[in-house]
């Protein structure tokens, strides 16, 4: 099926940069976000995303205007009937993410095809309100979109043939690298996250060493860019891992127990850089 365009449904810390991505390989972008202020400081995000891309000679400056201007910005769901193509990147919650797919279903054509952003949710129980089944496939992106070079691929026993070669095809045309994965709980890179990070901070309860030593010697022991507690500020991600988690420990048992600690930072909306603090204090702008 020809693409013309594609709609982003939530337009946060993923949601702006896959739109991003889609209008830079030329596709209309229809971007969907419940407040217009949300939808306004996702541009504002893009503009600079492409500005540092065009300063270090990966993007051609010229091209800016024209990318910004193939995202249409919106609060009206309805907007994405002409729509060939849907990625969903709204918060981990399988309810509001099915709300949002329930109305889809009455407003894109027969033949668009759905896709999630989820990191860990069923994506056979999302498409399970919709009449669509064979067109729903999951869609695994990774933080920051504009950077990271992996997309999992997620089809369900309902998944057609073609609606994955779509998926698969487009995210390559995306310059991205492709893994597919069977439908289940936390897909590939999840799960395995989730299993390391709960380590790393039962680690860290246990008072065996510091969050700085932890994040240095995985970084430097391990070969990781990052260590665990960085990058969890980094991407924002304690809500990411507590809803996951939670979700994990009902399929494979108590090894994805939550723990105390990300507990403790999800309510007191410690959830990374983004909110100030996390595991670490950038209230004064640098990490403390
Ligand atoms: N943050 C990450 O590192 C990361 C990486 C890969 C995948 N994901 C997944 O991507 C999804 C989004 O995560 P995020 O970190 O971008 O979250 P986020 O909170 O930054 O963004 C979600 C956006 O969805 C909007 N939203 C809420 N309800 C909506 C609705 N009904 N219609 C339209 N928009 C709505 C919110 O206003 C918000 O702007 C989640 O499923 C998450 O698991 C996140």
């Amino acid at each position: 099926m020809d693409i013309n365009e594609i709609c982003v449904v939530g337009a946060g810390t993923m949601g702006h940069g896959i739109a991003q991505v889609a209008a830079m390989h030329g596709y209309d972008v229809v971007m969907v976000d419940i407040k217009q202020e949300i939808i306004d400081s996702a541009f504002e995000k893009i503009k600079a995303s492409l500005n540092k891309l065009a300063e270090k000679g990966k993007f051609d400056a010229n091209k800016i205007d024209d990318v910004l201007e193939r995202i249409k910005g919106t609060t009206k769901l309805e907007d994405a009937k002409n729509s060939d193509f849907v990625i969903e990147s709204v918060p981990e919650v399988m309810e509001i993410k099915q709300d949002v797919f329930r109305k889809l279903d009455e407003i894109c054509h027969r033949e668009a095809i759905f896709t999630s952003n989820t990191s860990a949710l069923s994506i056979t129980e999302m498409a399970s309100v919709t009449k669509r089944k064979d067109k729903f496939a999951g869609m695994h992106w990774f933080n920051p979109p504009q950077i990271m070079k992996l997309i999992e691929v997620i089809k369900t026993i309902d998944t057609s043939e073609e609606t994955l070669n779509t998926v698969v095809n487009l995210a390559k045309e995306f310059g991205k690298e492709v893994v597919i994965c069977k439908d289940s709980v936390g897909f590939i890179v999840s799960r395995a996250l989730q299993a390391f990070v709960t380590e790393c901070i039962r680690i860290l309860e246990e008072g065996v060493a510091s969050a700085e030593d932890i994040d240095k010697a995985i970084k430097l022991g391990l070969n990781h860019p990052m260590g665990p507690f960085e990058l969890l500020d980094f991407t924002n991600g304690i809500p990411v891992i507590f809803h996951a988690g939670e979700v994990m420990r009902k399929v494979y048992g108590e090894r994805f127990t939550v723990p105390q600690t990300v507990r403790m930072l999800y309510y007191s909306g410690r959830h990374g850089r983004k909110s100030g603090r996390g595991f670490y204090d950038y209230t004064k702008g640098e990490k403390e």
